[in-house]
């Protein structure tokens, strides 16, 4: 079996991921979606949420599992017997510090990294900047599969009143 990994943070999955996911899933038998957990870092989604979103969006490609990882990438892959690491680029901007992980993961366990150039459509999109304008009330239903672009609203909506309802008992 040729196994590969697509590392991320997915918080959440967008149009982008899953372009590269989906040509990854032509390159092997069976592609693995690591969803690093990041303590530090308070996501949109929970990690249980973005693993449902993913599978549920990469469903129809047939080869793809999905799990959460903490720790090294290169011990996740270490532990399934993974050799390549595929990661997208959007831009020259990406390389530097993709080129960084590549190395260090390279010499701390001879994983392979292998880059796929980013369909052009998909160049300026990021998580982060989607759930920006999305906070805003900007559409970005182009940009992600249509259930995580609906759980996107719904959970800004979810926010909002939250800190309304916060703000009103503050003010009371
Ligand atoms: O979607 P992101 O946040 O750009 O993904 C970054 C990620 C999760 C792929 C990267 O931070 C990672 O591989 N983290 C796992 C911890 C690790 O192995 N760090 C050393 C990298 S050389």
């Amino acid at each position: 079996m040729r196994r590969a990994v697509c590392p991320g943070s997915f918080d959440p999955i967008t149009n982008g991921h899953l372009d590269i996911i989906e040509r990854a899933s032509k390159l092997y038998d069976v592609v693995h979606v690591a969803v690093a957990i990041n303590r530090s870092k308070q996501g949109m989604f929970t990690v249980e949420e973005r693993i449902q979103l993913i599978e549920e969006t990469t469903a129809k490609y047939g080869n793809i599992e999905v799990e959460a990882h903490t720790g090294l990438l290169v011990d996740f892959c270490r532990d399934r017997g993974i050799p390549a690491i595929i990661k997208g680029l959007r831009a020259v901007s990406d390389f530097d510090y993709e080129l960084q992980m590549a190395q260090m993961n390279h010499g701390l366990s001879g994983v392979e990294t292998l880059f796929v150039p980013t369909s052009p459509t998909y160049s300026f999109l990021s998580s982060s900047l989607v759930k920006e304008v999305a906070s805003y009330g900007g559409d970005v239903s182009h940009l992600l599969p249509e259930l995580v672009n609906r759980r996107l609203v719904e959970r800004i909506a979810e926010r909002k009143a939250q800190a309304d309802a916060q703000a009103d008992a503050q003010g009371a």
